[in-house]
């Protein structure tokens, strides 16, 4: 039970990495705010984590202040006290740079980008107050460090919100230092979840994408899980500012 008495927010826990980044917090003992735009979804992560564990779903839309607000305040009231913030909740659109709506653009960088300086500025506000030496995860991908689309799968707005996510945490990280808060974020590559499901159907995509994966397999939301609950764990306390790619080796090239 390495996460034993600790209080963990994970946002888009409704499906896909966040459900999975939420079960396995409360698998090891983590009481767990499993917060979604999708409450249906929140609420099938909580009953999945299920009986003798403490798990709270909440609605929560994280581009907007007041709800984040309410996310935290709710976790304090309910818990005690907050130690780690997971900002997983994102959106994947795409649309080629030429085609590319101001409000598509608006609506990626809401909530990719937008959603985790909201969270994460209200979560640090009151790890600071309590002297909780805690720890924000961010989601980013491996789209914040190359542009690995096929061609036709072009996503310059997510390319560009990860890619400021990626920043922001290096910059975030830097801040919260010296009140021992670490900020690093873990970088996907391919994960088989409803966020890629339509892409992964069509063969040829499939095929295009283990093609580029050394491992041999597109990655399990368990996979990123299990590096987002070791940037939480005591042995990851000189870890700040960085990035874990989780992408079977696709940035090696
Ligand atoms: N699946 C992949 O291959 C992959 C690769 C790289 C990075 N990622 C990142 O992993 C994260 C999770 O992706 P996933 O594949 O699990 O996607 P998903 O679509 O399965 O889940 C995303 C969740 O976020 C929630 N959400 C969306 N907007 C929200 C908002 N405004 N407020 C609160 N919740 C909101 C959705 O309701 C959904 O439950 C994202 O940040 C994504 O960019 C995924």
């Amino acid at each position: 039970m390495r996460f034993a008495d600790k209080v963990v927010i994970v946002t888009g826990a409704g499906s896909g990495n966040g459900r999975s980044i939420a079960m396995k917090f409360a698998e090891e003992g983590a009481k767990v705010v499993a917060a979604d735009l999708n409450l249906a979804g929140a609420e099938e992560t909580v009953a999945l984590i299920g009986k003798g564990k403490e798990a709270l779903a909440l609605k929560s839309d994280v581009t907007l202040k007041s709800d984040v607000e309410h996310m935290v305040a709710q976790t304090i009231e309910t818990y005690g006290t907050l130690d780690v913030l997971v900002n997983n909740a994102g959106i994947v659109a795409f649309t080629e740079f030429l085609e590319l709506s101001e409000e598509e653009w608006d609506k990626v960088h809401n909530v990719n980008l937008k959603a985790p300086f909201l969270c994460s500025q209200a979560a640090a506000k009151r790890m600071i107050a309590s002297g909780t030496k805690g720890r924000i995860i961010n989601i980013t991908s491996v789209e914040a460090h190359r542009i690995v689309s096929s061609s036709g799968h072009c996503q310059p707005h997510y390319n560009s919100s990860k890619g400021g996510l990626n920043l922001l945490t290096k910059a975030v990280a830097l801040e919260l230092a010296p009140y021992g808060i670490t900020v690093n974020s873990v970088a996907p590559g391919v994960v088989e979840t409803p966020f890629t499901a339509g892409g992964l159907q069509n063969p040829e995509v499939r095929e295009w994408v283990l093609g580029r994966i050394p491992a041999g397999r597109i990655a399990s939301p368990g996979d990123i899980a299990n590096a987002v609950l070791f940037l939480a764990t005591p042995e990851s306390e000189y870890i700040t500012g960085s990035t874990v790619f989780v992408d079977g080796g696709w940035t090696i090239h």
